[in-house]
């Protein structure tokens, strides 16, 4: 990886832990409560793909409280914990090497950037209820184009802003399916395998694969 210009990250799951906001309420939820955040997150990320292939645009934050009424029902958890969980879906905790390694790669000389989903808002307010909004040149939301990664319009987005070619990024994301997106589209992309997953097969191999942000360090 050479004359690497961004570095842009995905935010959900590979910077902010997405199971904190059901963790935090794991003592009303029960034993079950790790079961219903990864049912919640897969029925979410279902709801990206099928709306883009349905070209029914909903913005991320009514497809996640959409999914969320869903897993409720699924997991019989009593509806009283909605406005619970969706309040702390808003300020989900970083994952704990995050903050560091961030504020090192600001003394270095690339974009620092965040691609996702999310709306711009929920964006920002993340951001900020972490102390985080000082480190990055910028915020891409896929609201842009309204439509879902993995389309390439998504991806477009800091290559058409900064004026750089494909393989002067490098895209990072805990997402097996976001990194494959972001690799087929041109990127560099690096898989953060914090739990020892197994990776798809999209016609895709991650250039790198690290098990937290701060192993980043070493390979740039
Ligand atoms: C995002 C989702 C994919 O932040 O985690 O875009």
């Amino acid at each position: 990886m050479k004359n690497i210009k961004a570095i842009i990250f995905d935010a959900y799951g590979t910077l902010f832990d997405v199971n904190s906001a059901s963790e935090k309420c794991k003592d009303k939820i029960g034993h079950k409560w790790e079961s219903f955040a990864n049912y919640w997150r897969t029925t979410q990320l279902e709801y990206t793909w099928l709306r883009s292939l349905m070209k029914r645009h909903r913005d991320f934050w009514q497809v996640t409280e959409d999914s969320l009424d869903k897993s409720m029902k699924a997991y019989e958890i009593d509806s009283s914990m909605k406005n619970e969980l969706l309040d702390l879906y808003k300020i989900l905790s970083p994952f704990k090497e995050v903050p560091e390694v961030l504020k090192s790669l600001k003394e270095k000389n690339y974009k620092l950037a965040i691609l996702s989903n999310g709306t711009p808002n929920l964006l920002n307010e993340l951001v900020k209820s972490n102390n985080l909004e000082n480190i990055f040149d910028d915020i891409f939301s896929i609201e842009e184009v309204k439509i879902y990664k993995p389309d390439s319009k998504v991806y477009d987005l800091p290559i058409n802003k900064y004026q750089i070619q494909k393989n002067e990024v490098v895209f990072l994301s805990a997402n097996t399916w976001d990194v494959s997106g972001g690799g087929n589209y041109g990127y560099n992309s690096i898989w953060v395998n914090r739990n020892n997953n197994i990776f798809d097969n999209l016609d895709y191999e991650p250039k790198h694969q690290i098990e937290d942000l701060g192993k980043l360090l070493d390979i740039i």
